[in-house]
């Protein structure tokens, strides 16, 4: 990459991916001293998505980013960057960005993995949005992508009830028109690192069979600190994004939070003075998919025709860290190519190389095994995964 004059940058492809199989509440239920009741009355979630044993974090990622770079109407090797936003990376080496680069066939790319937990995607897109203002880039994709389900503790009915898999992905790309992204607001917050977090397998607690024994290759959250953190940096984060855009937040068409709660996405839109109508909420089909939450929920809303050329647009993510991030921007693609990008790729056809002389071990949490091997839920189409159909295929169970 050669660094030229500063380019506008505008948002010209977005996709996304959800694994086939459903984990509902009446499944968590008969996991963990819970009810649909109270996970529906204080979370908003009924049911998320869980990856098969034949996916990881860069199989899914693949599938959106090549979606997002259908809609854009380019080919694999027209990016020049990816950056993937994940917690669960498919190893701790070599990053996920670069499976995803092999896997989606380009050639050219520099790829690398960013770490802001459920704020990856943000971060991520503020990234690749630097990069080609600098000329760096003409290209780049931006992914958040995370198999979550394979890092919970499925005896804490906390944690394990909230969370899903998934990947989203956006292509941002260098324009001789204005650049439609108009304010970015990142924050992290230290003392909350260990509100959020896992504790063992790094440098400071290598893996090792007491590790395991103690279960500390698990997420951990401490949810009402958390919630208190999330309502609060949500609000100010997403303000000033909209106050660098020289907006109001009542100027704003659609905010495109991140899926965690939806009584914290009410307690935001209480805060902000706005009507529930500007929130997009799809967290009662997928629950918190951390990174790839945003660009799940952008894509489903610009596909829903949630979204017209013109509408002013503000993606506002927090998570673990403390992080947060918030970009303002205003739409300037055709919203009917997400769903031609879409149909463009089939997950089958898409396929991340394995090590030679290595298999690992069944990745499955035994807690999954009888989800997971129960036939896939009717036929899933791509509509089906967009919200305002009258009814899902696979429901009522
Ligand atoms: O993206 C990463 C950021 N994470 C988040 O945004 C999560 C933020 N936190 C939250 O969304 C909420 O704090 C939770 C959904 C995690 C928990 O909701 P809460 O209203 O804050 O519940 P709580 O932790 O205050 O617990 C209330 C009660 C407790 O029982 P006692 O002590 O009052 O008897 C919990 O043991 O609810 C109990 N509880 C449950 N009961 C049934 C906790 N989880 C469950 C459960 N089913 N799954």
């Amino acid at each position: 990459m050669n660094g030229t004059a500063p380019r506008a940058v505008r948002l010209t492809g977005w996709g996304r991916y959800a694994p086939a199989q459903v984990l509902t509440n009446a499944d968590l239920e008969r996991m963990v001293d819970t009810s649909d009741e109270w996970i529906v009355s204080r979370t908003g979630i009924r049911e998320r998505r869980v990856a098969g044993a034949h996916e990881t974090t860069a199989s899914m990622a693949a599938v959106a980013a090549l979606r997002a770079i259908r809609t854009a109407g380019l080919e694999a090797d027209d990016i020049d960057l990816i950056i993937l936003a994940t917690l669960t990376p498919d190893y701790w080496m070599p990053s996920t960005a670069a499976l995803v680069k092999e896997a989606i066939g380009n050639t050219r790319a520099a790829a690398f993995d960013i770490a802001a937990a459920c704020s990856g995607f943000v971060y991520g897109y503020a990234t690749a949005s630097a990069y080609i203002a600098a000329g760096m880039a003409r290209h780049a994709v931006v992914i958040g992508a995370e198999l979550l389900t394979r890092f919970l503790d499925y005896s804490d009915r906390s944690t394990c009830i909230l969370f899903g898999d998934g990947a989203g992905a956006v292509v941002l790309s260098a324009s001789d028109e204005e650049t439609s992204t108009v304010g970015i607001e990142l924050t992290t917050e230290p003392q909350g690192a260990y509100m959020i977090w896992l504790p063992a397998g790094g440098s400071k607690s290598p893996p090792s069979a007491e590790t395991i024994a103690r279960g500390e290759h698990k997420i951990r959250m401490e949810g009402r600190e958390t919630y208190r953190f999330a309502t609060r940096t949500l609000a100010s984060t997403a303000l000033a994004a909209v106050a660098k855009a020289g907006w109001q937040p009542e100027d704003v068409d659609l905010f495109v939070p991140h899926q965690a709660n939806i009584r914290i996405i009410e307690a935001v839109a209480k805060g902000l003075d706005l009507p529930m109508s500007k929130m997009f909420v799809n967290l009662d089909r997928y629950g918190n998919t951390s990174a790839a939450s945003v660009p799940i929920a952008l894509a489903e809303a610009v596909n829903e025709g949630r979204v017209a050329i013109g509408d002013k647009l503000v993606f506002v993510a927090f998570g673990a860290g403390f992080t947060s991030g918030a970009v303002a921007m205003e739409w300037t693609a055709d919203p009917e190519l997400g769903r031609m990008g879409d149909a463009a790729v089939r997950p089958e056809d898409v396929t991340v190389r394995l090590p030679v002389d290595w298999d690992s071990v069944d990745p499955i949490p035994p807690a999954l095994a009888e989800v997971l091997a129960r036939p896939l839920p009717g036929h899933l189409d791509l509509s089906d995964v967009v919200p305002g159909e009258p009814e899902h295929v696979h429901r009522p169970r």
